[in-house]
């Protein structure tokens, strides 16, 4: 029986995306830093990160790519894993919202709490935001676009399935206020409760009728279950919620921590708890709202141009650096900047200079001095004794730290050590003690703290760098097999060790080389990408992508206005061998009068959609240029039902 406490962390599942930033690293890169932390502290970690691959916005990228959805996604997906391994990304899940299980789990969490009635039809209005995957109130819109991107939305109006949200909201703050760690770092708390909660939650629609590529309802297959829902469900279906086995979840759940971008901390500490509260589950332990790493000008993910590729990073600086610098450099919780400059003067600086300098002085000094090899005899004096305390106070605060996942906090913590024994070597002069035969044991004395101190600063090193402490062990002639409870002692440096002088742990960077060829990297890649818009702008599609859009010659029979609405006309067409109806916005434009009798092109092969309760199925082509609009007619007398092409 393992009686280990357990540890359950959690990233949020990533989209699917060809276009992966050193942003997009972030989360992966700290919580990998926690979860290799747990485990050295004896936890029993589950560590999960995946890909959230349904949606509109994925199957629009698909139709653009002339390929189908699971194809491109499966493509996309292949490139998110190999980033996590370059990164030493240590998951111990990783789970694909495409992945049987989780369909089939999500499909009875949907019926669960239809059955329950906290899942009803009814019909929704609303703006759509297609990136976000989220609905607007008119009232929440931002000058009319999307509060969160600000990008546009889109009017949608379809018979849907709602989820009782509103039922939950005294819940939902009676729990946030019970458990302060709940949502964590505390401004984005006030944010829920003040921005969200208070001024009332409405129920949230959970489903959707005009795009397929999702998880189909299974009592009305014409719905495919919201985004949202289908993710953020992944966190109990990976760990067999739902499923024969379900011992992970029996074991795990709920989470200690989901760690999580500051923009969709609303999904996780609002929507995701009450669906648990649903379900009659526990509710994860904690929710970490982290800052975004932005670039001088904004958002990365706007930026052209800058090499902020990870693959590029990792390959040009290792693993470790980056990962060094993408947990030392922004406070945890905070936003912050990313710059090529920063990442190389963190680099020269912290790594190069400071800790890679005191292993390799050290090291070279043990060979000079001892050949290498530690004597038995080593006198100590008052400066040890300093070092010894505080070393010995690092693992504690290092611990305080990473309990409230402080990293950069816990980095500088180490970093203070690893000044202060550069300034030991300055203070105690090691080269002088090795000119003078009687001071043998002191030099022996200095030696020993020095290497004392750098394996217990290696130790702690473990969550943040994974290569670097494997490296510096060699070096110093130390075994692989060191416990992190083994640097909460000194002394155990053995006798007799032998250093090995390996290669520079961190070559130093030439700043203004480097950032010289990080510009012209960036002028190539942006030279290639204006080469490619003038042989093949963006928009231009195959002749077979065209030949995928229907359009015939359509004879309007009858019109009237939309009950209800002043946009809107209803037509019914004759399209030569059957009969249509489609509702069109041309109601300010011509007059249903006008409308009968003409003759108009109609895209006839266009997914039914359902505007003001009546459906449309196709629709009608027209030019538009500021407030005009003129309906597409044909030229000479062609019968309904004429093909187009
Ligand atoms: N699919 C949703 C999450 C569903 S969880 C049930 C999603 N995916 S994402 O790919 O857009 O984002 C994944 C993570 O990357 C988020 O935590 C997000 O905040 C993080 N980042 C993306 N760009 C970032 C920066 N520029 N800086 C820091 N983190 C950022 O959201």
């Amino acid at each position: 029986m393992d009686n280990r406490k357990t540890y359950y962390i959690t990233t949020p599942i990533y989209y699917p995306s060809d276009n992966l930033h050193i942003g997009h690293s972030y989360t992966t890169v700290a919580a990998d830093a926690e979860a290799r932390y747990r485990r050295l502290r004896g936890y029993d970690v589950m560590f999960l990160t995946g890909t959230d691959e349904h949606g509109l916005k994925i199957q629009r990228k698909a139709e653009e790519a002339g390929i189908s959805a699971q194809e491109y996604v499966d493509r996309i997906v292949a490139n998110i894993k190999k980033l996590w391994k370059i990164l030493d990304v240590s998951n111990d899940k990783f789970i694909r919202t495409t992945d049987d299980f989780h369909v089939k789990a999500v499909q009875k969490i949907f019926e669960e709490l239809y059955k329950k009635g906290d899942i009803y039809k009814s019909e929704y209005e609303g703006w759509y935001c297609t990136p976000c995957e989220s609905f607007w109130t008119e009232s929440q819109l931002q000058d009319g676009n999307c509060p969160d991107c600000g990008r546009k939305v889109e009017l949608t109006k379809e018979e849907s399935y709602f989820f009782r949200l509103s039922k939950y909201q005294d819940r939902l703050i009676e729990h946030i206020e019970n458990n302060p760690d709940f949502i964590q770092p505390e401004s984005r708390k006030n944010e829920m409760i003040n921005n969200f909660l208070r001024p009332g939650l409405e129920d949230l629609c959970v489903s959707r009728t005009t795009f397929n590529w999702g998880i189909p309802v299974t009592f009305d297959d014409k719905h495919v279950i919201y985004v949202w829902v289908d993710a953020l469900s992944n966190y109990i279906t990976a760990l067999g919620y739902n499923q024969e086995d379900d011992s992970d979840f029996r074991k795990y759940w709920p989470a200690q921590v989901h760690l999580v971008g500051k923009e969709i901390v609303r999904f996780h500490t609002i929507i995701w708890p009450a669906i648990l509260m649903a379900l009659d589950l526990p509710l994860p332990k904690q929710v970490f709202g982290h800052g975004w790493l932005l670039l001088d000008g904004g958002k990365m993910s706007k930026s052209k141009g800058n090499v902020i590729d990870p693959v590029v990073l990792v390959d040009k600086y290792g693993s470790d650096a980056i990962r060094y610098f993408l947990l030392r450099e922004v406070p945890f919780g905070s936003d912050g900047l990313f710059s090529n400059e920063a990442l190389i003067n963190r680099i020269n600086s912290d790594l190069a200079n400071d800790l890679g300098n005191l292993v390799s002085r050290t090291v070279t000094m043990q060979e000079r001095f001892f050949g290498g090899v530690m004597p038995e005899k080593h006198e100590k004096n008052a400066i040890d004794e300093e070092i010894r305390e505080y070393m010995l106070s690092l693992v504690p605060v290092v611990e305080g730290y990473m309990d409230k996942l402080q990293f950069s906090n816990a980095l500088a913590e180490i970093w203070k050590r690893v000044s202060r024994l550069n300034k030991y070597i300055d203070e105690t002069t090691p080269w002088l003690l090795a000119k003078d035969e009687t001071k043998k044991d002191r030099l022996a004395g200095v030696m020993f703290t020095l290497l004392e101190s750098i394996r217990i600063v290696s130790i702690l090193l473990q969550p943040f760098m994974p290569a670097t402490p494997l490296k510096i062990w060699k070096q110093i002639g130390i075994g692989s097999n060191n416990s992190w409870d083994s640097a909460k002692e000194w002394g155990l440096y053995p006798t007799g060790a032998k250093v090995l002088r390996g290669e520079i742990l961190f070559p130093r960077i030439d700043v203004a080389k480097e950032l010289a060829a990080l510009e012209a990297m960036n002028e190539k890649k942006n030279e290639k990408k204006e080469e490619k818009k003038e042989e093949e702008p963006d928009n231009l599609i195959t002749i077979d992508e065209f030949a995928k859009v229907e359009m015939k010659v359509a004879l309007v029979e009858e019109a009237s206005v939309v009950e209800g609405s002043d946009k809107l006309l209803l037509l019914k067409l004759d399209l030569g061998n059957e009969k249509r109806q489609v509702v069109s916005g041309i109601a300010k434009y011509y007059t249903p009068e006008e409308m009968v009798g003409k003759k108009v092109v109609c895209v006839t092969n266009l997914k039914p959609a359902v505007l003001r309760g009546v459906v449309s199925e196709g629709m009608i082509l027209a030019a538009t240029k500021g407030k005009k609009l003129t309906l597409v007619t044909i030229d000479g007398d062609l019968p309904a039902g004429s093909k187009i092409s």
